[in-house]
C-alpha cells in the first residue's frame, strides 16, 4: 500500500497532562495557557494521560475525579473542543497496543538512562513497577500515533522526546517511513516555574509541602498567602541576578502573568522591597486565575457535557490512531484480517 498523505496540510500538535496531583501555575504557564494559541494554526490533540498516572499508585476515585478535572481545566483554560481533539488516553486502545509494539523496539539500556525513571523510582522504592520503567514508550506511542510534528512540554520532558525520536527513527529505518519525527516545543518563558519553598527545585504538583506550589484552583487568599511566604534571600532589591533564585522565579511568574519584561518589572519595583513585590505577584496570579476557576466550576457541574466531549474526542482520536496502528501492524508482520 502507498503511504497515505496526511488528511490536512496543517501540522499536528500533541500534548498530554497526567491526572495526578493538583495542577499548578507551573502547568498553567508552562503548558495549558499556551495550548490555545496552537489550535489556530495546528491540528491539535490534547490528552488526559490516565494510563501514565497509574505508574504511581493512585486512589481510584481520585484518579477518576482528576480525569474529569483535567479535561475541565483544558476547556476552562480556553481550549475549544470543536477546534481541537480533547480526549482521555484509556478511551483509545491504540495507545496501549502501539506501546507494546514499540516496547520491542526500545532498549533496556536506553530506558535505564531516563532521569525521570531514576527520580521516580528512588522516591517510590516500594513500587518500582515495569510500567514506570517503560513510561517513555507509552509516551512515544501517544505522540507517534498522531504523526505529531510538535510536542509542547516542560523542559523536564525533553529526554522523553529524544527517546521518542530515537524509537521512531529506529522503526522507520528498519521498515520504511512510518512515523513523523516530532520536535519538542519548550516555551522560553514559564518553561520552568520553581517551587516557592525551595526555588532550586521545579514546582511540582505532587509536592507534599503545601507552600511549595500554587494550584490553579487555589482560592485567592491562599494564593496571596503562598506568595507572601515564598522563600527569597536577605537582599531587598527586586532584580534578576544569579544566586537570587527565589526572586528570579517570582519575576518570571510576574512577567508571565502580566506580559511585562524583566527590565520593566525591575523599574516598577525599584526601591519598593520584597513585601510589596510578593503581594503584587500574588494579586496578578489570582486575577488571572479567577476566570479559569469560574469556568472550571461551571464545567464540573456538568458531567454529561464533559462526558460528551470525552466521547467525541475519543472517536476523533481513534480514527487517526487506528490508521497509524494498522500500518505498524502490517509492517511488523502481523496477519491483518
Ligand atoms: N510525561 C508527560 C508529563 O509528565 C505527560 C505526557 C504523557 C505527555 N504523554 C505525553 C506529554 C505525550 C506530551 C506528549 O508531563
Amino acid at each position: 500500500m502507498i503511504n497515505e498523505q496526511k488528511p490536512t496540510a496543517k501540522k499536528t500538535v500533541f500534548s498530554g497532562v497526567q491526572p495526578s496531583g493538583n495542577l499548578t501555575i507551573g502547568n498553567y504557564l508552562g503548558a495549558l495557557s499556551n495550548f490555545t494559541e496552537f489550535t489556530e494554526t495546528y491540528n491539535c490533540y490534547y490528552c488526559v494521560v490516565d494510563q501514565h498516572a497509574i505508574t504511581i499508585r493512585q486512589v481510584p476515585a481520585e484518579l477518576r475525579q482528576r480525569t474529569y478535572e483535567v479535561l475541565a481545566l483544558y476547556i476552562a483554560c480556553g481550549l475549544d473542543p470543536d477546534k481541537c481533539t480533547l480526549f482521555v488516553q484509556s478511551h483509545v486502545h491504540e495507545h496501549a497496543e502501539l506501546a507494546w509494539i514499540l516496547n520491542c523496539f526500545t532498549m533496556f539500556g536506553e530506558l535505564s538512562r531516563m532521569t525521570q525513571f531514576k527520580d521516580k523510582s528512588s522516591k517510590n522504592t516500594g513500587n518500582v513497577n515495569a510500567g514506570l520503567f517503560t513510561y517513555p514508550v507509552l509516551m512515544a506511542a501517544d505522540i507517534l500515533l498522531y504523526q505529531a510534528d510538535l510536542v509542547p512540554v516542560g523542559a523536564d520532558q525533553n529526554q522523553h522526546l529524544e527517546i521518542t525520536r530515537d524509537i521512531a527513527e529506529r522503526f522507520n529505518n528498519l521498515y520504511s517511513p512510518t512515523f513523523t519525527i516530532p520536535d519538542a516545543y519548550i516555551p522560553k518563558e514559564g518553561a520552568k516555574i520553581m517551587s516557592l519553598a525551595d526555588p532550586t527545585k521545579k514546582m511540582s504538583k505532587s509536592d507534599e509541602n503545601d507552600f511549595a506550589s500554587v494550584r490553579i484552583l487555589d482560592p485567592r487568599d491562599g494564593i496571596i498567602k503562598k506568595f507572601k511566604r515564598a522563600v527569597t534571600d536577605s537582599d531587598t532589591r527586586v532584580v534578576m541576578e544569579p544566586g537570587k533564585d527565589g526572586i528570579n522565579n517570582l519575576i518570571t511568574i510576574y512577567s508571565c502573568f502580566t506580559g511585562k519584561t524583566v527590565e520593566e518589572i525591575e523599574r516598577e519595583f525599584e526601591g519598593r522591597g520584597y513585601g510589596e513585590f510578593k503581594l503584587a505577584v500574588g494579586e496578578v496570579c489570582a486575577d488571572a486565575l479567577a476566570p479559569v476557576q469560574a469556568r472550571f466550576a461551571e464545567l464540573m457541574n456538568d458531567r454529561a457535557y464533559l462526558e460528551s466531549v470525552m466521547k467525541t474526542g475519543a472517536a476523533k482520536a481513534s480514527h487517526t490512531a487506528a490508521r497509524t496502528l494498522s500500518k505498524v501492524k502490517r509492517k511488523v508482520g502481523f496477519v491483518i484480517l
